[in-house]
């Protein structure tokens, strides 16, 4: 049997190519309006940089990671998502030292060993955003308005943001003796693993999935309620900037959010048209991150968005794009002739097929059709002789014969204004 590819791990192909390039290219042309600058960080990274800033009672670290010996015997990970690596690689060359505020930006593939189906996989790719620096809430009112503007311009503006606020060091040991005494009186209502998380973490029994849990913490006390002066104040703001903004949101008491990291804001993008996998981008802000990283105290908030469930959200494939000429080409001689001109046009960045199959015209003719072109440039025998091409266009229906040197004039003319190729 031919050898298959891994289970969760996925082929894109051409047909779905259009979309991802869409998707990257209308992302990288809002981030540039809001200034963030690009960061590529290694896939593999040493483990403890996931284990310290996701943190050990997590579902990630706990069971999903791709974590191995290298051959040095270094515990490495292939990342599970992007936040750390772009933390690490921030302190490590001393960023905070060179400018107090880094807008970042990151595209790319994360490794998460998770039971695949419908919009999960293993191998999956996010589009994340990472500021580092500023602490205040405009930062975190800033990455909202950037994703809504990033699925806006994709026309995806189905679903909802969920809003939350878990606080910071100061008011999160109050609040989660509270919610601890509280989990503990209806210990026995939980699932096994809710148990462990009662004392281990106790904030993730919020958003176990299991329907027990959640009814046993229906009415548990919330967060917002909590919240030190300074939290509140902040929590506030962002609420009051989203407003100002007119970005809906809804309050979302029970959004403590998978990893371990964040302090005060955080957020989800929810749709109900992807199923159980319905959080289309997430985030929040981490203000304690780079110290738990043992670098300097270094605020930080971004967000990350799940392309393949972006990809899920928009219409369909794209169609590739249309040649505006194809060349049909009958012997060597035509395609010797043909080549010069085609390349010519290319470099020109006029968008122009050359057949690579032969065959009769017939079936070039086909292949121009099914290609979308608008024009097909036919020479064969009697073309050469002559030193011409027939011109054909497939929109009138019309044809014309014009010397080989006049071709990317006559082509080039078609450009304007409405039949530019697409
Ligand atoms: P996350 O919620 O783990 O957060 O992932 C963010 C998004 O990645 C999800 O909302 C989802 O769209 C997508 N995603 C996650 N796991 C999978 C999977 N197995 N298959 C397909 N898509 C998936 C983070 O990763 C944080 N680093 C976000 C962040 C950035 N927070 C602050 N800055």
């Amino acid at each position: 049997m031919a050898i298959q590819s891994i289970k969760g791990f996925k082929d894109l192909l051409p047909s779905d190519t259009e979309r991802w390039d869409q998707i990257e290219r209308e992302a990288r042309r809002i981030f540039s309006l809001y200034g963030y600058e690009e960061i590529r960080t290694p896939i593999l990274e040493f483990t403890e940089v996931f284990s310290r800033s996701i943190g050990e009672v997590t579902d990630i670290v706990e069971k999903e990671m791709y974590t191995f010996p290298d051959r040095d015997g270094r515990s490495v990970t292939m990342r599970p998502e992007g936040t750390a690596g772009v933390v690490r690689a921030c302190i490590e060359h001393a960023l905070p030292s060179k400018s107090p505020a880094h807008k970042l930006f990151y595209m790319g593939p994360m490794f998460r060993h998770e039971r695949p189906q419908a919009g999960r996989l293993r191998q999956f790719h996010q589009i994340g955003v990472e500021v580092l620096g500023p602490s205040g809430p405009s930062v975190d009112v800033e990455i909202i308005a950037l994703l809504a503007d990033i699925l806006d311009s994709l026309e995806v503006r189905e679903g909802s943001l969920l809003l939350n606020s878990i606080g910071c060091p100061v008011c999160r040991p109050d609040y989660l003796a509270s919610l601890r005494a509280f989990l503990e009186e209806r210990r026995d209502r939980f699932c096994e693993n809710c148990r462990r998380r009662i004392a281990a973490n106790t904030l993730r029994v919020l958003d176990c999935k299991v329907s027990a849990c959640r009814e046993a913490t229906a009415d548990a006390p919330a967060f917002s309620q909590h919240l030190c002066p300074a939290c509140d104040a902040h929590f506030d703001a962002v609420r009051r900037g989203l407003t100002g903004l007119g970005i809906d949101f809804v309050p979302a008491p029970r959004l403590v959010r998978g990893l371990d990291y964040y302090t005060r804001t955080t957020f989800e993008w929810v749709t109900d048209r992807l199923g159980a996998q319905n959080a289309v981008a997430a985030g929040g802000r981490y203000d304690g991150l780079a110290r738990a990283l043992g670098g300097p105290d270094l605020p930080g908030s971004g967000f990350a968005l799940g392309v393949e469930r972006l990809v899920a959200l928009c219409a369909g494939p794209l169609p590739p794009p249309r040649p505006l000429a194809f060349f049909a080409l009958l012997g060597e001689e035509a395609a010797r002739l043909a080549d010069p001109v085609v390349r010519r046009m290319r470099r020109e960045g006029i968008r122009v097929e050359r057949d690579l199959l032969g065959g009769s015209l017939k079936s070039q003719l086909r292949r121009a059709d099914k290609a979308g072109a608008s024009l097909v440039v036919i020479i064969g025998d009697e073309e050469i002789k002559r030193g011409a091409a027939v011109v054909r266009d497939m929109n009138e229906k019309t044809q014309a014969e014009f010397s080989l040197s006049d071709l990317p004039e006559i082509i080039a003319r078609h450009l304007q204004p409405s039949s530019s190729g697409r």
